[in-house]
């Protein structure tokens, strides 16, 4: 068996929607394990770009089987909308494309309660999360008593019974929040959730049998992450993070496949760093420069919109990362956008309280009180779009490369040089 995972190492976008699909090719099933609609993977190939936040890159193949897995956390509304999307342009994907019985629902109430929860935090302080009740699904799905899964929004009787039970809760909590809450009624939301359950049906089974049969006959297996490793809710920059593992260890849990299984991890890194949301980021550049790769790098929010946070490239951060997940191979993507500037930097240590370190902070405040160790390089102004070589590169983009190696510490195996699919240099 031979599997594939591709994992972001920042805090997200880092164009892992890109290399999913430029390894599809030599995969016969990709999987989606974690997140929801916070995602956002654009896919460009031939001219034509796609953008898909819960359906797996693979869909876009249609030789391939795509999972939504059990860690997944789905708006049913959201992923119908994008299976119509997918549909309109590449048919139905009926027969390709499998949705885990056990992944866990987010209603109305999930998404009330996150915009109560960020107001209510002082501020400045505010999570700045994507507002799509992804960490408030989670926190019922471990808090148990309170949650729904797919396999409920198909027996009727059982989800109208649970919604009664919950409703009355979820009311009680909003109103003492927001006096002005008009109360969820159950059994409307029934109805509406039931005739998800009806469209989805085609589509829902047990993902975790089904990948158990996959390893057993040695399908080639694709593992997409979704987030980045920085914003995983354990190892990332706690609270400033999202609600499940997105480092790398997600996959086991989010797919009932046993690690151990993937023989290859691709680490996805931009050339430099962007941040959407709120949290320290030390090499962040709130100047022209920062300007500079956001416009050149249309650093805006593919769900939300927001303008990303832009800054240089942190070596400390993606080394973190990349041990986290036990990377054995980088992507570099966006190396395009570092054209035409004199001079590039990239953090290989941290000053904290006079202190240099290679570690990553465990403690927000200390990542926060982080000011960045920088080592400046020549910039190039060659444009490098066009390149498909590594030979090819002007000399100082090939000594950047060097140097994200020798401090990240995997080798390199790909280079992106622009948003299409064939814009990739192979090494
Ligand atoms: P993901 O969430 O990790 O899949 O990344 P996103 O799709 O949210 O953001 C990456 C953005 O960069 C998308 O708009 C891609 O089309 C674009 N992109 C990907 N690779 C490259 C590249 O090498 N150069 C440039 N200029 N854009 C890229
Ligand atoms: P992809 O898969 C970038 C960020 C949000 C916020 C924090 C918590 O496209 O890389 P959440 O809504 O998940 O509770 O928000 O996490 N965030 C992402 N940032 N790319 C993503 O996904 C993200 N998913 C969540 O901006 O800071
Ligand atoms: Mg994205």
């Amino acid at each position: 068996m031979s599997a594939t995972a591709v994992i972001g190492l920042q805090w997200g976008d880092e164009a892992k929607g890109k290399f999913v699909d430029l390894l599809t090719a030599d995969h016969e099933i990709v999987v989606r394990y974690l997140g929801g609609n916070n995602a956002g993977h654009t896919v460009v190939r031939d001219g034509q770009t796609f953008k898909l936040s819960l359906l797996p890159a693979g869909i876009l193949s249609p030789q391939v089987t795509s999972v939504i897995a059990t860690g997944v956390v789905i708006h049913p509304k959201a992923l119908l909308d994008e299976i119509s999307g997918i549909a309109g342009r590449l048919g139905s994907p009926e027969g390709r494309l499998l949705i885990s019985d056990r992944a866990h629902v987010i209603f109305p109430y999930h998404m009330r309660e996150e915009a109560i929860l960020e107001q209510r935090r002082q501020q400045g302080e505010a999570i700045g999360t994507t507002m799509r009740g992804i960490g408030t699904c989670y926190r019922d799905k471990y808090g148990r008593t309170h949650a729904i899964r797919v396999g409920d929004i198909l027996r009727p009787d059982v989800l109208r019974k649970r919604l009664r039970e919950i409703v009355v809760d979820k009311n009680v909590l909003l109103k003492a929040f927001d006096s002005s809450h008009q109360p969820f009624d159950p059994d409307v939301l029934c109805e509406e959730y039931v005739e998800y359950g009806e469209r989805l049906r085609p589509y829902v089974t047990d993902t975790t049998a089904f990948l158990h049969r996959a390893v057993a006959a040695k399908k080639r297996i694709l593992f997409e992450g979704a987030q980045g490793s920085l914003l995983d809710i354990d190892h990332g920059t706690f609270p400033y993070v999202t609600s499940s593992n997105a480092s790398g260890c997600g996959i086991h849990p989010g797919s009932g496949v046993p690690e151990r299984y993937i023989d290859r991890m691709l680490g996805v890194v931009k050339a430099y760093t962007t941040r959407v949301g709120g949290g320290p980021f030390v090499t962040e550049l709130n100047d022209e420069t920062g300007q500079r790769i956001r416009e050149r790098g249309r650093e805006y929010g593919t769900v939300t919109g927001r303008p990303r946070r832009c800054g240089w490239f942190d070596a400390v951060a993606a080394g973190y990362s990349a041990r986290l997940a036990g990377v054995d191979c980088l992507a570099v993507a966006l190396m395009d956008v570092l054209d035409g500037f004199t001079e590039l930097r990239i953090c290989e240590a941290y000053a904290i309280g006079g202190e240099r370190t290679t570690d990553f902070p465990s403690q927000v405040d200390d990542l926060a009180a982080a000011t960045p160790v920088y080592r400046t390089l020549p910039g190039w102004s060659e444009d490098t779009s066009g390149v498909r070589k590594l030979a090819d590169l002007p000399k100082n983009a090939r000594a950047y490369l060097d140097a994200v190696r020798e401090l990240v510490g995997p080798k390199i195996a790909y280079v992106g040089v622009g948003p299409d699919r064939d814009q990739t240099i192979i090494i």
